[in-house]
């Protein structure tokens, strides 16, 4: 019997990530690899105007390649976009050069909370309102009414079905300042960009989500839940960006016409489940890590397994490819194979 998640996958037999795993687990023993990462995590960290600039273009070259590849901005006509973690700005940018009359609402950490600057020029800001806001603690985020100090309402222009396209990069920062930071905030993070999305995007609209890892149960499932609540559902890992990373964007056209769209409000009512649970969940009572387990209202575990196995395999290979093609180069690079 497979042990994990991935053991699944890989008893299915896919080289692409076999060679990824393997490559990990040489380079992890590595200790020169600890170093590389310290230092990495120490300029991330420590980031100045310089490197926030740098970040800002090179997110929309990443942008920019999601596009070319998915062509999920419409280069004509209205455009109503929403973009959850979208500081310092980098693809609000690319969407409002790519299409005159797209206009968006963008939702980021506040600076004084960690959160990074916005960049965007000055000429685009006409067609873009930037609203600074913790996008895990949205009283929308649960189905029923909670008074806790750290609930609020959301920006009261994210209007239920009212975009056109909704972009999810908010990635968890070491640096965010919060009363009531826990370890499982990056969980409570993804959980609750999806609730928003899902409850913001017009029916066919379309969704462009960071996520990592597709060999993690958790991945799976939210890229079946994707995958069935939509028309179409490709992953994509930019060539410009975070290659050695597990990160990937999954995006997802006609959402809410999939086979199962009907199921919309039920999926997004499993997804509050989870996060109260991520939040206010746990022993202690201030949440707890999501597991596999969270996401059986989407589809069990033994489900998966037996109906979508294939068809991750086939919306992973390429990201797994990628990944470990540049791990292989870094690690070269960085004397350690
Ligand atoms: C990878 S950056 C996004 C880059 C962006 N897509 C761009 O094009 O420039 C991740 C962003 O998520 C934001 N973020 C992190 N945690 C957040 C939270 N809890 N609520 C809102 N934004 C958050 C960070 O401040 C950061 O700006």
């Amino acid at each position: 019997m497979p042990e994990t998640w991935t053991d699944v996958i890989l008893e299915t037999g896919c080289p692409e990530l076999e060679h990824l795993i393997a490559l990990r687990a040489k380079g992890w023993q590595d200790e020169k690899l600890d170093q590389a990462f310290t230092r990495q995590r120490y300029i991330a960290d420590n980031a100045d105007k310089n490197l926030n600039m740098t970040w800002y273009k090179r997110s929309m070259t990443v942008m920019e390649e999601i596009d070319n590849y998915a062509r999920c901005i419409t280069p004509t006509g209205p455009l109503r976009f929403l973009d959850l973690g979208c500081c310092p700005g980098g693809f609000t940018s690319y969407v409002l050069e790519r299409n005159g009359m797209a206009r968006g609402l963008g939702v980021s950490l506040p600076v004084d909370q960690g959160g990074h600057v916005c960049c965007l020029e000055a000429r685009a800001r006409n067609r873009f309102q930037l609203y600074f806001a913790d996008v895990t603690s949205f009283f929308q985020l649960s189905s029923s009414v909670i008074a806790h100090p750290r609930l609020r309402p959301g920006p009261p222009q994210m209007k239920p079905a009212t975009f056109d396209l909704v972009i999810l990069d908010g990635h968890q920062l070491r640096t965010q300042i919060c009363d009531y930071s826990q370890p499982w905030d990056i969980d409570r993070l993804l959980i609750s960009q999806i609730i928003l999305a899902l409850q913001c995007v017009r029916t066919g609209g379309k969704m462009v989500v960071k996520l990592t890892h597709p060999e993690r149960v958790l991945t799976a499932k939210i890229i079946y839940l994707l995958d069935i609540l939509s028309e179409d559902l490709v992953t994509f890992k930019p060539e410009t960006m975070h290659t050695t990373r597990g990160s990937f964007y999954a995006i997802a056209t006609g959402v809410g016409n999939g086979a199962e769209g009907a199921q919309m409000q039920e999926m997004i009512e499993g997804l509050q489940r989870a996060w109260l649970e991520t939040t206010f969940g746990g022993v202690e009572g201030n949440g707890r890590n999501a597991d596999g387990s969270d996401f059986d209202f989407v589809i069990t575990t033994r489900d998966l397994q037996a109906t979508y196995l294939g068809r991750l395999v086939e919306l992973g290979r390429d990201i797994w490819n990628i990944q470990a093609e540049a791990l292989d180069t870094w690690f070269k690079r960085q004397g350690i194979l």
